[in-house]
């Protein structure tokens, strides 16, 4: 049986590739998915994006039952979302947190993760490698 792993992605991440290029790139999410299938052919990826922190829940909440791993990049949430910290520590999968940009040299703020105690592994600013890195890390582990 294949190893499914989950692709999260939060707020605004629907907007890559017209988002603030200059932070985030040119290339689109479908880009991203695109890259994603062709590299890890062999594995079943599941992919959701919402912009509603309550849906970013009820996903992480459904896959815990059927995936090996989830890479998150919950966006925004990440510096504000005690419930979204609460859910990942809930659930039994491994979370890997990612951030396209460097979280660590933008505004103060973004410095702050809720999210960062209960996830399993952390990679920012690596762009969309950072995705491949993550579900890498998923597969060795
Ligand atoms: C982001 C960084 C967050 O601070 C921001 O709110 C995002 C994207 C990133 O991928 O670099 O929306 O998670």
């Amino acid at each position: 049986m294949s190893v499914t792993i989950g692709i999260l992605n939060g707020p605004n991440l629907n907007l890559l590739g017209t988002r603030e290029p200059h932070i985030y790139g040119s290339a689109s999410l479908q880009d991203l998915l695109d890259e994603l299938k062709l590299h890890f052919k062999g594995l079943r990826l599941l992919h959701v994006q919402s912009n509603h922190e309550g849906v970013l829940i009820d996903t992480l909440q459904e896959w815990d039952k059927e995936v090996e791993g989830i890479v998150f990049n919950p966006a925004a949430y990440t510096h504000t979302s005690i419930a979204i910290a609460d859910t990942i520590a809930a659930i039994s999968s491994p979370v890997v947190e990612v951030h396209l940009s460097n979280v660590e040299e933008r505004e103060p703020f973004r410095k702050i993760s809720y999210l960062r105690p209960y996830c399993a592994h952390t990679i920012y600013g690596k762009g969309f490698k950072g995705y491949h890195e993550a579900i890498q890390w998923l597969i060795e582990r």
